[in-house]
C-alpha cells in the first residue's frame, strides 16, 4: 500500500505538544498527529518553544549540532536560536523546541505580555529558517491556530525567494478552536517585518486598529481543516463563526473537517500505567477497583447504588460548566449521586465549583489543578463524563471516556455529535447520552436519563460495551489528512 502512496514532508509548527507543554486537546493532538503520519511512512519535522516550564533532563533533551545559532530577525530585532530534539514517547518521531530564552522562558504557554506575537513569530520564522538550514524542502507546512497562523503569509512573503526548499509547499492551517484568534493591536505591524506588505493584511481590520493572526491563516493557507465534520459546518455560520463565518464560507471549498484520533497508546484501560488497576470490555472488575480508589482519594464513601459522574476540563466559558450548579443540585438532593471535577482556569468557575463541594461536601470533590496521572484515573473510575459545551470543535475526553467504559453525556455540538450515539431506551442502541439546548433543563433531563440507564445494569452494561469497541484511531485519521495535502494552491482572497 505505502508503495502506490505519495509520501510528504511535513513541517508542523505547533504551540504544545504533550507530554513536553500541554494546556488542551492541541497537545494531545500535536504528538498524536505527527507519531501517526510518521507510522504512515511521512516525514515530519515538528517545532514548538522550549518553553521554561519543559523540563530539559527529564525529555532526555539532546542539542541539535547541525542548527546551532539559528539566526531569526524581522522587523528590526534579532534573535539567535538554539534547536534542542527530545523523543516523542510511544514514537520514533524526534520533536524539535526552539531554544530563546529571551522569549520563552517563562512559566506560560500562552502570555499577555507585549510581545506574545513575537514570541509565536519567532516559532514560524525559526523553524522555516531551520527548515533551509536542514535543506528538508517541506511538501507542507502545516500550522495549528493562531500562534502559527501567520505562517502562510511569511512563506508568500520573506521566505518567497527560496524556491529550492519553499518552491512546491503547500500550507494547511487547522483550527482546533476559532474562538482563541490572537488578536494585537495595529501598531506591531511594522514588528512583524511585513510593513512593507501591508497590502496582503485584511485592510478593514487594519484601519479598524487590529491585526488578527487567525484571520490572515484562514485568507492565506492552502487548506483549512478543523477537528469535526459538524464544528465545519456549524463555523460557516453566525452563530459559531466568531465573526469570521463569512471569511470561512468564502474559503468554503477550501475547508474541511476531520475528526480528531485519539492515541491509543497513551489512553488504553488495559495497559495504562496511571491507573490502579487495568480493565477491559471483557472484564470490567478492574475498572470497579479504579472507582474504589479514586472515591477513596478523594474522601468520598464508596456506594455501590450511586453512579459517579466527572469532569476533566479547562475551565473555560466555551465548556459551558456555568449549568452544572443549576442542572445538578435539584438532583444531588434528593439522589446519592456523586460528582468528581478536575479543573483550572476561569476564577469564577473555580469558585462556583468549591461552592458546590461546600453545600454537597460527601457527593461533591473538586480539584483545581492540572494533573494528567489524575485524568487517567477519573476518566477510568467515573460511570458518567459530563461536557456540557456551549461549543466543542472536537473534543477528546467524550472519546476517552468511551474508551474507558465511562458513558459520556454531552452537548448535541461540534465533535461531541459526531462521536456520541444517542443511548435509545427501546432498543438499548446508542453509546451515550447527548442533550440539544444549551440550558440547565437540557442537562438536568441528559442527567436524569443517565441515572435511569445506570439503574438497569444490563443497559448500562450494553452501552459501556459499545463505546469501549468504537474505533477512534489515529491511523484511520491520517488517511483523511493525506487526502487535503496534495491538493492543488487555492486561489487567494485577499483582504
Ligand atoms: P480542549 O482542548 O478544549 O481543552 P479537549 O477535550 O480536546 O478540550 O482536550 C482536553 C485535554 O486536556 C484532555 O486530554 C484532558 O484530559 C486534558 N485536561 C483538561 N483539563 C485538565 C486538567 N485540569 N488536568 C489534566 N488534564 C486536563
Ligand atoms: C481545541 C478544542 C477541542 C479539540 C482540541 C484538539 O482546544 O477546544 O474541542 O478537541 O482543540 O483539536
Amino acid at each position: 500500500m505505502l508503495a502506490s502512496k505519495a509520501l510528504v514532508n511535513v513541517l508542523f509548527l505547533t504551540s504544545e505538544v504533550h507530554p513536553f507543554a500541554k494546556t488542551g486537546g492541541l497537545g494531545d493532538v500535536s504528538a498524536a498527529l505527527p507519531a501517526a503520519l510518521n507510522r504512515a511512512g511521512h516525514d515530519v519535522r515538528v517545532f514548538l518553544p522550549l518553553y521554561g516550564r519543559i523540563d530539559l533532563r527529564k525529555h532526555r533533551m539532546r542539542r541539535v549540532e547541525s542548527l546551532r545559532d539559528l539566526r531569526v530577525s524581522f522587523g528590526g530585532r534579532a534573535w539567535t536560536l538554539q534547536v534542542l530534539a527530545a523523543p516523542l514517547p510511544g514514537s520514533t518521531l524526534e520533536v524539535f523546541f526552539l531554544h530563546c530564552p529571551e522569549l520563552y522562558a517563562r512559566q506560560g504557554i500562552y502570555t499577555h505580555d507585549a510581545d506574545e506575537h513575537l514570541r509565536f513569530l519567532v516559532l514560524s520564522c525559526g523553524a522555516l529558517t531551520a527548515a533551509q538550514r536542514m535543506r528538508f524542502a517541506p511538501d507542507v507546512v502545516h500550522c495549528n491556530d493562531w500562534p502559527t497562523a501567520l505562517t502562510p503569509l511569511l512563506l508568500e512573503t520573506r521566505f518567497a525567494w527560496d524556491k529550492d526548499i519553499f518552491g512546491g509547499t503547500k500550507t494547511v492551517l487547522t483550527i482546533h478552536n476559532l474562538n482563541y484568534q490572537g488578536m494585537f493591536p495595529a501598531h506591531v505591524l511594522p514588528d512583524t517585518g511585513l510593513a512593507d506588505s501591508a497590502h496582503l493584511f485584511h485592510q478593514d481590520q487594519l484601519r479598524e486598529g487590529r491585526i488578527n493572526f487567525l484571520l490572515h491563516g484562514v485568507l492565506y493557507a492552502d487548506a483549512l481543516t478543523t477537528v469535526s465534520p459538524t464544528y465545519a459546518r456549524e463555523i460557516r455560520t453566525p452563530e459559531y463563526g466568531a465573526g469570521l463565518d463569512g471569511l470561512l464560507r468564502a474559503r468554503g471549498n477550501a475547508l474541511s473537517g476531520i475528526l480528531n484520533g485519539i492515541d491509543h497508546g497513551e489512553w488504553n484501560p488495559q495497559t495504562d500505567a496511571h491507573l490502579p488497576a487495568r480493565y477491559s470490555a471483557r472484564d470490567l472488575s478492574g475498572k470497579r477497583t479504579c472507582k474504589q480508589r479514586l472515591l477513596a482519594s478523594a474522601q468520598l464513601p464508596y456506594v455501590e447504588q450511586a453512579p459517579l459522574f466527572a469532569i476533566v476540563s479547562r475551565l473555560a466559558g466555551q465548556k459551558g460548566l456555568d449549568l452544572v450548579p443549576d442542572a445538578l443540585a435539584p438532583l444531588l438532593r434528593r439522589h446519592p449521586l456523586q460528582l468528581v471535577v478536575l479543573g483550572s482556569g476561569e476564577r469564577r468557575l473555580v469558585r462556583m465549583f468549591r461552592e458546590l463541594e461546600r453545600h454537597f461536601p460527601r457527593q461533591v470533590r473538586f480539584r483545581d489543578t492540572f494533573d494528567v496521572g489524575l485524568s487517567h484515573r477519573i476518566e477510568a473510575g467515573a460511570d458518567f463524563f459530563l461536557m456540557p459545551s456551549r461549543y466543542e470543535p472536537c473534543g477528546l475526553n467524550q472519546m476517552y471516556s468511551l474508551r474507558y467504559g465511562t458513558v459520556p453525556v454531552v452537548r448535541k455540538t461540534g465533535g461531541l455529535s459526531d462521536t456520541v450515539r444517542q443511548w435509545n431506551p427501546r432498543t438499548g442502541e446508542g453509546t451515550g447520552i447527548l442533550f440539544d439546548h444549551h440550558d440547565a433543563a437540557g442537562l438536568r433531563w441528559a442527567t436524569e436519563t443517565a441515572l435511569q440507564l445506570f439503574n438497569d445494569p444490563v443497559a448500562f452494561r450494553r452501552l459501556q460495551e459499545a463505546g469501549m469497541a468504537e474505533d477512534f484511531s489515529w491511523d484511520a485519521q491520517v488517511a483523511e489528512y493525506e487526502q487535503v495535502y496534495p491538493r492543488g494552491r487555492a486561489p487567494h482572497t485577499k483582504g
